[in-house]
Parts: C-alpha cells; structure tokens; sequence
C-alpha cells in the first residue's frame, strides 16, 4: 500500500487533538477550531517538527466532518492543529455512533469499569452484532489509514480501547512496522471481562496482541490483562512476539503552574470566594460527569458528614464541578439529573440564608476548575474504578495552601499516592465521610507536608516523558 506522508511516528487515537464547530456569530459555514491538550499532544511536541509526525483520528461530528470535507491533501490545516500532522476520519456517522457509543462507551467501558447492573445488563443480542460490524468496521478505516500514512519501519501508538483491534488489522497490512497499543483505562479482572460472549472477548485481546506492544498506566491493569489472556486465549496467553508495558502519566507541573495564575484564573477564584463564603473550608471535586467517577456518593459521603458533624455546618463548602460527557447515552444524563437531585436536596434539607452546602457548576470552564483546585483544603477523588485519574494528581500540584486528598484506592493513581493520601473504599459512604472529617481536622502543616509529597510523586512522570517511553520501548522492536 502507498504512503500518503512516509511519517515516522504515528498516533491514532478515537478525539484527536482538535475539534471544530460553526460559529454562530461567524456567518454560514464559518468553523471554529478547539484545540485540547493532554498526554499525546505534549508527547508530540516533545518530539519536535522535524520527528515527521502524524496524528490519525475520527471526525466527531458534523463541525468536523465539514472540516475534513475542506481539508487538502487529507491533513487539516496547520493553524488549526498548532502545527501538528493531523489526518481526521469521515467514517460514515452511523457507523462510528454504533462504534463509539453503541460498542466503545457502553460495553467496553463498562466491561473495563465494571458498571453493569448485571441482573439485567449486558444483553448480547442480534442488535450487539450489528453494532460489533460497525466496531470493527471503524477500526478498519484507522488500520487502512494509519498504513496509508506510515513510512517503511514506522512507530505507531494507537490509544485505548475505542481502537483494540487496530492493531491486529494494521499487521496484517504492514507487517514492516512497529505498533503499540496502549489502554488509558483499567482493564477487567477475568470474571468479568468473561461476560463478553468468548469470540468477542478472544478478537478484542488477540486485536491488542496484533501489537508489538501492549502498555498500561499502572501494574495492576497490565496483570489483569495478562490474566484475561490466559483465561480466554488459554497457554501460553501473551505470545511470544508482544510485551506488555506500563507508563505511568503524571501530571504537568510546570504547565499548571504557570496556567493556574493567570487573570482569568485569579477572576475566577474572587467569583467561587464569593460563591463560597467567607473562612469556610472547601472540599473540592472535578470531574467529568461519569458513572465510574462515582460523583453521587461523594455527595452521600459529605451529606453524611454534615450528619455525623454537625459542627462542620455553615463551615464548609462542597464545590462540585461535573461537566457534561457522553450525553447520547440516556444513562449518561440519568445520572447527571441524579448529581443535580442530590446537590439540590442536600441544599434544600441542609442550606441556611448565608450557607449553600453544595457549589454545583455543569459548565465546563478549565478555568474555573484551576481556581477551585488552588482553593482546596482538600480534594475529594473517589472513583468506582479509573485508569489513573490526572484530578487527584493536578489538585495537590496547584492549591495554594496544600490540600490533604481523600483517595479512592480503585483509582490508578492510587498506586503513586496512596501513601500521603486518606484512603477510602469508593462503596463504603460511612468510611467516606469519616476520611471528609479526617482530612478537614489534619493539622495545617501535616496537610501541607503531605500535599509536597503528593506533589512530588504526581509530577514524577510528566506527559512528554510518558509519550517518549513509549517510543523508546517500541525501538527495542527496530530491526537490527
Ligand atoms: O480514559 C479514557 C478516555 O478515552 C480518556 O482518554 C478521555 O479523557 C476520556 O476517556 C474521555 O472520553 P470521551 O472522548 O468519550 O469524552
């Protein structure tokens, strides 16, 4: 198959590093670039312009589906990607909702986070079948893509689980190159990944096995798909030709830094002040708004504080920032009603004249969310389960005065924080609330003594540092 751009380094990942939508105000078909940032984007740029670099991922919507229409030479336009390669896919919309939404978020995620109400889900049926064709019709178009794009002998990275068979597709394609794969999320216990019907559990496996490659953010995912592998694909699981790995992501340090103390940030944190009240302590808490963030609980959690320590009335505040994700699925904005029910409730049984118990923003706003991080006495980080959880690591790194961070042990970062963090069973609302009590009574300069050791170990493996280790893994795999 021809190269289109003879890259060197590829990424392929389902949300690339920019999305468009029309502006309203910018007159018909005016588009409008969001860049994003995260692991990959400072990887790439790590490695520099002239590392020839392509980044390969799916048009989200009708925004980015024109500008793919629009884009020359099939790479979308240099200003828009702050100079990044980016090659964005039209695949067909039903196709990629049925991939995206129908296979990637709400079975493997939910097979990977363990979300199932399983007296009546999962339910693999005809339906499940269509939408796997779809599934594997999607990962198609990037392997055909990324085989395109590639040089002779060329690295590429593909990300997470919407892309698990990829890998296996781009070998049968290009069997000159050198592919890993890498799962930014837990991954399950054999138990449960057994509920996929076993052909399906053995093609997503042996798709990450097509890798040279198969990395984790933590030890503790790597094994449990080392276990899978032995429980459905029988001796010898992992084959001889594919490692597994594992990358820790930390957070950005000098990034935030610098981030969270510009105007818009310090305009932000006069507004929650006022939000919040005068001396009252706050326990803060960011996150998308996702079933395994495990956000109503958090609110059961401090609800049973106020009961169990009614001298923290009027002298804290639970600032909650759940910003919308995932809203085609009904069980995405049940849950989100729910967060607002029990804010709400808390507020009405709980809030006095001069008192809200709960600050609920639903707006997105990095902003916002820097400002509450700096105002954290502590963080609050109790997922279901998670891959690593970049919050628990970000809030430590940028409160002003340190915050103590009760931690879920389910969350991957546990593993780097556990030590400096209050632990808590995400399940147990009792054990949750009485870790509330703890890391608000924590004398000022412990919390703050733990908040450096939080810090240091959160900033350990910085993004471009976990982008480049995956590539100087994948070089052990350069012939000669
Ligand atoms: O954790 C897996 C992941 O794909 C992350 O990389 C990302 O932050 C998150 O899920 C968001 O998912 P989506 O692209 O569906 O909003």
């Amino acid at each position: 198959m021809a190269s289109t751009h003879g890259a060197e380094v590829l990424v392929a990942s389902n949300r690339g590093p920019v999305s468009y939508e029309v502006r309203p105000d910018g007159g018909a078909g005016s588009l409008h670039a969001k860049r994003g940032g995260g692991g990959l984007v400072s990887g790439l740029s790590a490695i520099g312009p002239d590392a020839n670099a392509v980044w390969v991922c799916a048009a989200l919507g009708d925004a980015d589906r024109e500008a793919v229409r629009r884009a020359e030479g099939g790479l979308l336009p240099a200003e828009d990607t702050g100079g990044q390669r980016v090659r964005m896919l039209d695949i067909d919309a039903g196709v990629f909702s049925d991939a995206y939404n129908g296979i990637a978020n709400s079975v493997l995620w939910f097979v990977h986070h363990m979300l199932y109400q399983t007296p009546l889900e999962p339910v693999f049926d005809a339906e499940f079948r269509r939408r796997w064709a779809s599934y594997q019709a999607y990962n198609r178009a990037f392997a055909e893509a990324l085989a395109e794009e590639a040089a002779d002998g060329a690295a590429v990275v593909i990300q997470d689980y919407h892309l698990a068979l990829a890998p296996r597709m781009l070998r049968e394609l290009r069997p000159d190159l050198r592919i890993g794969h890498f799962s930014h999320t837990p991954w399950a216990p054999p138990d449960y990944f057994r509920l996929l019907p076993d052909d399906i559990a053995a093609e997503l496996l042996g798709g990450i096995l097509g890798a040279d490659r198969a990395a984790f953010l933590t030890r503790r995912w790597a094994d449990a798909f080392r276990d899978c592998c032995h429980a459905v694909l029988g001796s010898p699981g992992i084959p001889a030709g594919t490692r597994v790995g594992v990358h820790g992501l930390g957070a950005d340090a000098d990034f935030l830094r610098e981030r969270a103390h510009r105007p818009d940030v310090t305009e932000r944190m006069a507004a929650l002040r006022e939000e919040i009240g005068e001396g009252r302590r706050t326990i803060v808490r960011v996150d998308r708004t996702e079933l395994s963030k495990n956000i109503v609980r958090g609110l059961l959690a401090y609800r049973q504080l106020l009961d169990d320590h009614p001298e923290w009335r009027e002298r804290v505040v639970h600032v909650a920032f759940a910003y919308p994700s995932r809203q085609d699925l009904a069980v995405y904005r049940d849950y989100t009603a729910e967060v607002r029910r029990v804010a709400d409730d808390i507020n009405a049984s709980y809030g006095t004249e001069g008192w809200t118990p709960v600050v609920l923003h639903v707006k997105d706003d990095f902003a916002r969310s820097l400002a509450a991080y700096r105002l954290a006495d502590v963080a609050l980080v109790n997922p279901i389960r998670d891959g690593m959880n970049l919050v628990a690591k970000e809030v430590p790194v940028v409160s002003d005065e340190g915050c103590a961070l009760v931690l879920s042990r389910e969350a991957g970062a546990f593993e780097e924080l556990g030590e400096d963090a209050l632990t808590v069973n995400p399940y147990d609302i009792q054990g949750t609330a009485t870790a509330l009590h703890q890391a608000l009574t924590m004398p000022a300069h412990e919390r703050a003594e733990r908040a450096k050791r939080l810090s240091a170990a959160a900033t350990a493996l910085p993004p471009a540092q976990w982008f480049l280790d995956q590539l100087h893994a994948l070089d052990e795999n350069r012939p000669g």
